[in-house]
């Protein structure tokens, strides 16, 4: 099989470490590194926690490159309240004793790699990474394939203000820059905001049904979402989570699993909109597009990718989880 080249650049982050999971559950990816930068957790705990999923998943030959630890101007704001005190929902799993990252920086990693074509970028977390590439070698962000980023909001309200999402609020001149970066170089970044990612909610029953299926993976999948449930209830009373970053590695590798439209794009660097995104699908602007905005995602085929690879289950086995998603149940 020819695999896809592929970066993920990250701020694990809970649901970070389930989109890593995805993405080295799918043979058709080849993971040639993760790039951390300062988002949900500070770096060095990102950095960690990213060694903690990949012995989880038994990949730590996959190298860490340890990237940036504050926003391009902004104050650093880390998102703990959120993922909890280690990053990780608070399951306090340890470090791997032989993990640690590269010495080479994710910037030069980001450089040397890309240069070489053919070589796309899931970005996960604030754009910081892909930002301080661009003023360092735009000639190297200009050779990523495709470029995916969870990120962002069309018509859905924002989750760190009201209208802004996190990873571009927490670094909007990042974001500003890789996206009108991407637009003068032709290209266009997929945008999975929250449009789409929010209809994407692990229930207490999903994970019930992955405990079943997969008792080892759905103790780690339990043990890192627990605080993240109570979080959502707290704050927004749904039973469950939001998982927003598989969604960009999912919609990386069908990109028919998400559709929308393609528009001028521009984030928002300060101010009472910043961080926004403000997609121009009227075309007031006249400006060519460079972004694929997401708004629509068809849920239940995500589940299906999503269990398929990381409880690695059989086809015929996926029909069960429909009662599950429909909420209709029956014995
Ligand atoms: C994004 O912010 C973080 O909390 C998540 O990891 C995701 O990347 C959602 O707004
Ligand atoms: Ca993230």
């Amino acid at each position: 099989m020819n695999r896809k080249k592929v970066i993920i650049d990250c701020d694990p982050g809970i649901d970070d470490s389930l989109a890593i999971m995805l993405a080295l559950a799918s043979p058709e990816l080849d993971v040639c590194g993760i790039t951390v930068t300062a988002g949900n957790a500070p770096l060095q705990m990102g950095i960690g926690n990213a060694g903690k999923v990949l012995d989880f998943c038994g990949r730590t030959d996959i190298p860490v490159y340890a990237g940036a630890d504050a926003p391009l101007e902004k104050e650093y704001v880390n998102a703990l309240d959120t993922h909890g005190a280690d990053g990780l929902g608070e399951s306090f799993l340890p470090v791997p004793e032989t993990f640690a990252p590269q010495s080479l920086p994710a910037e030069e990693f980001l450089a040397q790699t890309l240069k070489k074509g053919d070589v796309s970028v899931i970005a996960l977390g604030p754009l910081t990474n892909l930002a301080k590439l661009i003023r360092r070698d735009p000639a190297a962000f200009a050779g990523i394939d495709t470029l995916v980023s969870m990120g962002g909001n069309f018509r859905s309200h924002g989750n760190c203000s009201p209208v802004a999402e996190y990873n571009y609020w927490e670094d909007p001149d990042a974001a500003a820059l890789v996206y009108d970066t991407l637009g003068a170089q032709g290209g266009k970044i997929t945008m999975v905001g929250l449009d789409v990612t929010r209809r994407i909610v692990l229930t207490p029953t999903m994970l019930s049904y992955i405990m079943r299926l997969d008792p080892k993976t759905g103790e780690f999948i339990r043990k890192i979402t627990k605080f993240y449930m109570d979080f959502h209830w707290q704050w927004e009373h749904i039973i469950g989570c939001v998982i927003n970053d598989p969604l960009a590695v999912a919609a990386f590798l069908e990109p028919d699993l998400v559709s929308g439209f393609d528009a001028y794009t521009a984030i928002q660097t300060d101010g009472i909109a910043r961080g926004m995104s403000v997609a121009d699908a009227m075309r007031f602007y006249r400006r060519p597009a460079n972004a694929r905005v997401c708004t629509d995602v068809d849920v239940r085929r995500f589940w299906h990718l999503f269990l398929f690879r990381i409880l690695h289950m059989p086809d015929e086995q996926l029909d069960l989880i429909d009662p599950i998603l429909s909420g209709e149940v029956q014995p």
